[in-house]
């Protein structure tokens, strides 16, 4: 059997200043946007922030649930805002931030295997390639499409127009 190797291409900077200032200003939002979160069960709060083609950002936050499965992840609080709000829309950047125990955390946060799902689709949705930005207190990772977060990716629907 013949072994296949698949590469991911992953940008890392060590700070804001590093980014382009569009990048580092939702970040920002990102960051902000962990204040609303709503995480009493696992004290790890998590803000998104989606840029839009027509310049919209859009945050979202986790939300946790004493039924656990029924919370949700705040990629996909922010994604189904956004595309429930302007559905017509590209989504062209998102960023993530977390805060754990009043604390930026030390590692970047990388989306749930649901969220890059969900990424995925709002990318074969619009036909342009998301950039996702992992922020952290240390360094900040990047990638330029999702695909890149998942590959080999379930993708039935991808020439799908709708
Ligand atoms: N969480 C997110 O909101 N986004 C991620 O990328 C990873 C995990 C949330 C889900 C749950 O509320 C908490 O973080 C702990 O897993």
């Amino acid at each position: 059997m013949e072994e296949k190797k698949i590469e991911i291409t992953l940008y890392e900077a060590g700070g804001v200043n590093e980014l382009t200032s569009e990048d580092a200003a939702l970040l920002e939002k990102a960051a902000e946007a962990t204040r609303s979160s709503y995480a009493p069960y696992s004290q790890f709060h998590v803000g998104a922030a989606v840029l839009l083609d027509n310049g919209e950002i859009i945050c979202g936050s986790n939300q946790e649930n004493a039924a656990y499965p029924s919370g949700l992840c705040a990629e996909r609080v922010a994604l189904f805002y956004a595309t429930s709000k302007f559905s017509q829309v590209a989504i062209r950047t998102i960023a993530i931030y977390a805060m754990a125990n009043g604390k930026a955390n030390p590692d970047p946060v990388y989306p749930c295997g649901a969220c890059r799902q969900v990424l995925l689709e709002c990318e074969n949705r619009s036909g342009q390639p998301i950039k996702v930005i992992m922020g952290s207190a240390q360094k900040i990772q990047m990638v330029h499409t999702i695909s890149d977060l998942l590959p080999l990716a379930f993708d039935k629907f991808k020439n799908l127009k709708i």
